[in-house]
Protein backbone atom coordinates (compact mmCIF):
# COMPACT_ATOMS: atom_id res chain seq x y z
CA UNK A 1 0.00 0.00 0.00
CA UNK A 2 3.13 2.79 1.21
CA UNK A 3 4.06 2.22 -2.64
CA UNK A 4 1.18 3.09 -4.13
CA UNK A 5 -0.07 6.13 -2.04
CA UNK A 6 1.99 8.17 -4.39
CA UNK A 7 0.98 7.04 -7.20
CA UNK A 8 -3.10 7.20 -5.87
CA UNK A 9 -2.20 10.55 -4.71
CA UNK A 10 -0.85 11.62 -8.16
CA UNK A 11 -3.54 10.04 -10.35
CA UNK A 12 -6.51 11.96 -8.16
CA UNK A 13 -4.59 15.05 -8.68
CA UNK A 14 -4.35 14.28 -12.22
CA UNK A 15 -7.58 13.48 -11.86
CA UNK A 16 -9.16 16.60 -10.89
CA UNK A 17 -6.59 18.72 -12.97
CA UNK A 18 -7.12 16.63 -16.53
CA UNK A 19 -4.93 18.00 -19.51
CA UNK A 20 -7.47 18.19 -21.82
CA UNK A 21 -11.37 18.85 -21.14
CA UNK A 22 -14.57 20.44 -23.75
CA UNK A 23 -13.62 23.87 -24.41
CA UNK A 24 -17.57 24.51 -23.80
CA UNK A 25 -18.12 23.27 -20.28
CA UNK A 26 -14.72 25.30 -19.30
CA UNK A 27 -16.46 28.68 -20.76
CA UNK A 28 -17.06 31.11 -17.52
CA UNK A 29 -20.43 31.86 -18.94
CA UNK A 30 -21.30 28.56 -19.13
CA UNK A 31 -20.67 27.17 -15.24
CA UNK A 32 -20.56 30.96 -14.07
CA UNK A 33 -18.30 29.65 -11.48
CA UNK A 34 -20.89 29.30 -9.31
CA UNK A 35 -19.55 25.55 -7.79
CA UNK A 36 -15.81 27.45 -7.73
CA UNK A 37 -17.55 30.69 -5.20
CA UNK A 38 -19.43 28.46 -3.49
CA UNK A 39 -16.21 26.79 -2.90
CA UNK A 40 -14.21 29.48 -2.03
CA UNK A 41 -16.82 30.38 0.44
CA UNK A 42 -16.38 27.52 2.50
CA UNK A 43 -12.84 28.01 2.71
CA UNK A 44 -13.28 31.39 3.62
CA UNK A 45 -15.73 30.06 6.58
CA UNK A 46 -13.38 27.83 7.49
CA UNK A 47 -10.30 30.16 7.92
CA UNK A 48 -12.64 32.77 9.68
CA UNK A 49 -14.29 30.44 11.65
CA UNK A 50 -11.28 28.67 13.06
CA UNK A 51 -9.97 32.45 13.92
CA UNK A 52 -13.64 32.62 16.40
CA UNK A 53 -13.17 29.57 17.78
CA UNK A 54 -10.38 31.69 19.80
CA UNK A 55 -12.36 34.13 21.37
CA UNK A 56 -16.33 31.51 21.48
CA UNK A 57 -16.64 30.01 24.44
CA UNK A 58 -19.83 27.32 23.68
CA UNK A 59 -21.33 27.67 27.24
CA UNK A 60 -25.03 29.42 27.94
CA UNK A 61 -23.61 31.65 30.43
CA UNK A 62 -20.88 33.08 28.24
CA UNK A 63 -21.74 32.55 24.62
CA UNK A 64 -23.35 35.77 24.16
CA UNK A 65 -20.42 37.49 26.59
CA UNK A 66 -18.03 35.92 23.92
CA UNK A 67 -19.86 37.17 20.80
CA UNK A 68 -19.81 40.74 22.51
CA UNK A 69 -16.73 41.20 23.12
CA UNK A 70 -15.04 39.82 19.36
CA UNK A 71 -17.62 42.41 18.41
CA UNK A 72 -16.23 45.71 20.38
CA UNK A 73 -13.21 44.19 22.31
CA UNK A 74 -11.35 41.51 20.01
CA UNK A 75 -8.88 43.86 17.41
CA UNK A 76 -10.52 43.11 13.92
CA UNK A 77 -12.91 40.59 16.05
CA UNK A 78 -16.02 42.47 14.24
CA UNK A 79 -14.59 42.47 10.64
CA UNK A 80 -14.01 38.18 11.07
CA UNK A 81 -17.55 38.03 12.81
CA UNK A 82 -18.87 39.71 10.01
CA UNK A 83 -16.67 37.98 7.21
CA UNK A 84 -17.96 34.58 8.74
CA UNK A 85 -21.73 35.80 9.20
CA UNK A 86 -21.84 37.29 5.50
CA UNK A 87 -19.37 34.62 4.29
CA UNK A 88 -21.82 31.91 5.29
CA UNK A 89 -25.07 33.76 3.84
CA UNK A 90 -23.43 34.27 0.70
CA UNK A 91 -22.50 30.43 0.43
CA UNK A 92 -26.16 29.48 0.76
CA UNK A 93 -26.56 32.27 -1.94
CA UNK A 94 -24.39 30.60 -4.47
CA UNK A 95 -24.56 26.91 -3.55
CA UNK A 96 -28.49 27.34 -4.59
CA UNK A 97 -27.73 29.73 -7.92
CA UNK A 98 -24.91 26.75 -8.76
CA UNK A 99 -27.79 24.03 -8.39
CA UNK A 100 -30.49 26.26 -10.48
CA UNK A 101 -27.19 26.25 -13.19
CA UNK A 102 -27.14 22.74 -12.95
CA UNK A 103 -30.75 22.54 -13.58
CA UNK A 104 -31.19 25.05 -16.39
CA UNK A 105 -28.49 23.63 -18.54
CA UNK A 106 -29.46 20.00 -17.36
CA UNK A 107 -26.37 19.48 -16.35
CA UNK A 108 -28.53 16.77 -13.53
CA UNK A 109 -28.77 14.41 -16.60
CA UNK A 110 -26.78 10.92 -16.86
CA UNK A 111 -24.21 10.48 -16.22
CA UNK A 112 -24.52 12.90 -13.47
CA UNK A 113 -27.60 12.05 -11.91
CA UNK A 114 -25.15 10.69 -8.89
CA UNK A 115 -23.28 13.74 -8.69
CA UNK A 116 -26.78 15.69 -8.11
CA UNK A 117 -27.53 13.42 -5.49
CA UNK A 118 -24.44 14.30 -3.72
CA UNK A 119 -25.23 17.76 -4.73
CA UNK A 120 -28.57 17.97 -2.70
CA UNK A 121 -26.68 16.37 0.56
CA UNK A 122 -24.38 19.20 0.22
CA UNK A 123 -27.24 21.75 0.12
CA UNK A 124 -28.58 20.11 3.17
CA UNK A 125 -25.61 20.36 5.25
CA UNK A 126 -24.97 23.80 3.92
CA UNK A 127 -28.41 24.80 5.22
CA UNK A 128 -27.77 22.69 8.30
CA UNK A 129 -24.45 23.97 8.92
CA UNK A 130 -26.10 28.01 8.49
CA UNK A 131 -28.66 27.17 11.01
CA UNK A 132 -26.61 25.56 14.05
CA UNK A 133 -24.36 28.82 13.52
CA UNK A 134 -27.42 30.66 14.35
CA UNK A 135 -27.99 28.98 16.62
CA UNK A 136 -24.28 29.87 18.45
CA UNK A 137 -25.31 33.31 19.30
CA UNK A 138 -27.63 31.60 22.17
CA UNK A 139 -29.58 35.46 21.98
CA UNK A 140 -33.01 35.45 22.98
CA UNK A 141 -33.99 34.88 19.36
CA UNK A 142 -32.03 32.02 18.49
CA UNK A 143 -32.93 30.28 22.12
CA UNK A 144 -36.72 30.52 20.50
CA UNK A 145 -35.51 29.37 17.40
CA UNK A 146 -34.21 26.44 18.58
CA UNK A 147 -36.56 25.34 20.94
CA UNK A 148 -39.35 25.55 17.91
CA UNK A 149 -36.80 22.99 15.72
CA UNK A 150 -36.64 20.91 18.80
CA UNK A 151 -40.00 20.59 19.58
CA UNK A 152 -40.50 19.66 16.02
CA UNK A 153 -37.82 17.14 15.74
CA UNK A 154 -39.46 15.74 18.85
CA UNK A 155 -42.74 14.87 16.62
CA UNK A 156 -40.70 13.45 13.82
CA UNK A 157 -42.62 9.75 13.72
CA UNK A 158 -39.67 7.23 14.71
CA UNK A 159 -36.02 8.45 14.94
CA UNK A 160 -37.12 12.06 16.34
CA UNK A 161 -37.19 11.12 19.96
CA UNK A 162 -33.62 9.89 19.83
CA UNK A 163 -32.45 12.48 17.31
CA UNK A 164 -33.46 15.31 20.18
CA UNK A 165 -31.95 13.75 22.78
CA UNK A 166 -29.08 13.30 21.16
CA UNK A 167 -28.89 17.11 20.05
CA UNK A 168 -30.34 18.03 23.81
CA UNK A 169 -28.81 15.65 25.76
CA UNK A 170 -32.44 14.73 27.30
CA UNK A 171 -31.86 17.88 29.68
CA UNK A 172 -33.64 20.20 27.20
CA UNK A 173 -31.98 23.33 25.61
CA UNK A 174 -28.94 23.89 27.94
CA UNK A 175 -25.12 23.46 27.93
CA UNK A 176 -25.44 19.68 26.59
CA UNK A 177 -27.19 21.20 23.61
CA UNK A 178 -24.79 24.36 22.48
CA UNK A 179 -21.82 22.21 23.18
CA UNK A 180 -23.52 19.86 20.83
CA UNK A 181 -24.65 22.29 18.13
CA UNK A 182 -21.17 23.70 18.67
CA UNK A 183 -19.95 20.40 17.74
CA UNK A 184 -21.43 20.03 14.87
CA UNK A 185 -21.03 23.40 13.79
CA UNK A 186 -17.08 23.82 14.13
CA UNK A 187 -16.61 20.14 13.08
CA UNK A 188 -18.78 17.64 11.92
CA UNK A 189 -20.67 19.27 9.42
CA UNK A 190 -18.30 21.13 8.28
CA UNK A 191 -15.90 17.68 8.00
CA UNK A 192 -18.81 15.73 6.22
CA UNK A 193 -19.03 19.04 3.64
CA UNK A 194 -15.47 18.52 2.78
CA UNK A 195 -15.27 15.06 2.38
CA UNK A 196 -18.44 15.03 -0.20
CA UNK A 197 -16.91 18.14 -2.14
CA UNK A 198 -13.92 16.34 -2.34
CA UNK A 199 -15.78 13.30 -3.62
CA UNK A 200 -18.16 16.00 -5.64
CA UNK A 201 -15.17 17.09 -7.92
CA UNK A 202 -13.69 13.75 -8.11
CA UNK A 203 -17.47 12.71 -10.05
CA UNK A 204 -17.35 15.88 -12.05
CA UNK A 205 -14.43 14.21 -13.85
CA UNK A 206 -15.70 10.97 -13.30
CA UNK A 207 -18.74 11.89 -15.42
CA UNK A 208 -16.46 13.16 -18.47
CA UNK A 209 -15.72 16.55 -16.80
CA UNK A 210 -18.19 20.12 -16.85
CA UNK A 211 -21.00 19.26 -19.01
CA UNK A 212 -21.50 20.76 -22.01
CA UNK A 213 -24.45 22.95 -23.41
CA UNK A 214 -27.57 21.57 -24.33
C1 LIG B 1 -21.16 23.14 -1.06
C2 LIG B 1 -21.87 23.08 -2.14
C3 LIG B 1 -21.34 22.83 -3.55
C4 LIG B 1 -20.10 23.04 -4.07
C5 LIG B 1 -18.88 23.61 -3.37
C6 LIG B 1 -20.13 22.58 -5.48
C7 LIG B 1 -19.05 22.66 -6.36
C8 LIG B 1 -19.10 22.28 -7.69
C9 LIG B 1 -18.07 22.58 -8.69
C10 LIG B 1 -16.79 23.36 -8.42
C11 LIG B 1 -18.49 22.04 -9.89
C12 LIG B 1 -17.77 22.12 -11.25
C13 LIG B 1 -18.01 23.40 -12.00
C14 LIG B 1 -19.16 24.26 -11.72
O1 LIG B 1 -20.27 23.92 -12.13
O2 LIG B 1 -18.96 25.28 -11.07
C15 LIG B 1 -19.75 21.41 -9.65
C16 LIG B 1 -20.48 20.71 -10.61
C17 LIG B 1 -21.71 20.12 -10.37
N1 LIG B 1 -22.51 20.29 -9.25
FE1 LIG B 1 -21.93 21.17 -7.52
N2 LIG B 1 -21.38 22.10 -5.79
C18 LIG B 1 -22.15 22.26 -4.64
C19 LIG B 1 -23.49 21.94 -4.50
C20 LIG B 1 -24.24 21.36 -5.53
C21 LIG B 1 -25.68 21.20 -5.47
C22 LIG B 1 -26.56 21.71 -4.33
C23 LIG B 1 -26.05 20.52 -6.61
C24 LIG B 1 -27.42 20.07 -7.06
C25 LIG B 1 -28.34 19.69 -6.24
C26 LIG B 1 -24.83 20.27 -7.39
C27 LIG B 1 -24.77 19.58 -8.57
C28 LIG B 1 -23.68 19.59 -9.43
C29 LIG B 1 -23.64 18.91 -10.73
C30 LIG B 1 -24.72 18.02 -11.32
C31 LIG B 1 -22.40 19.24 -11.31
C32 LIG B 1 -21.88 18.84 -12.71
C33 LIG B 1 -22.21 20.01 -13.57
C34 LIG B 1 -21.73 19.91 -14.97
O3 LIG B 1 -21.06 18.92 -15.31
O4 LIG B 1 -22.06 20.84 -15.73
N3 LIG B 1 -23.74 20.84 -6.72
N4 LIG B 1 -20.11 21.57 -8.31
Amino acid sequence: MRERSPWIRKSFLRHLHPPRIDPRGGRILYTLCLGGAATVLFLILVLTGGALLFHYRPTTAEAHASLYDLSRVVPYGWWIRNLHYWGGQAMVLFVLLHMARVVLTGAFAPPRRFNWVVGCALLSLTLITDFTGYLLRWDRDMVWAATVVAELLQRVPGFGGGLYSFLTGSEGLGDTALLRFYVLHCVLLPSMMAVLMAYHFWRVRKDGGISSPL
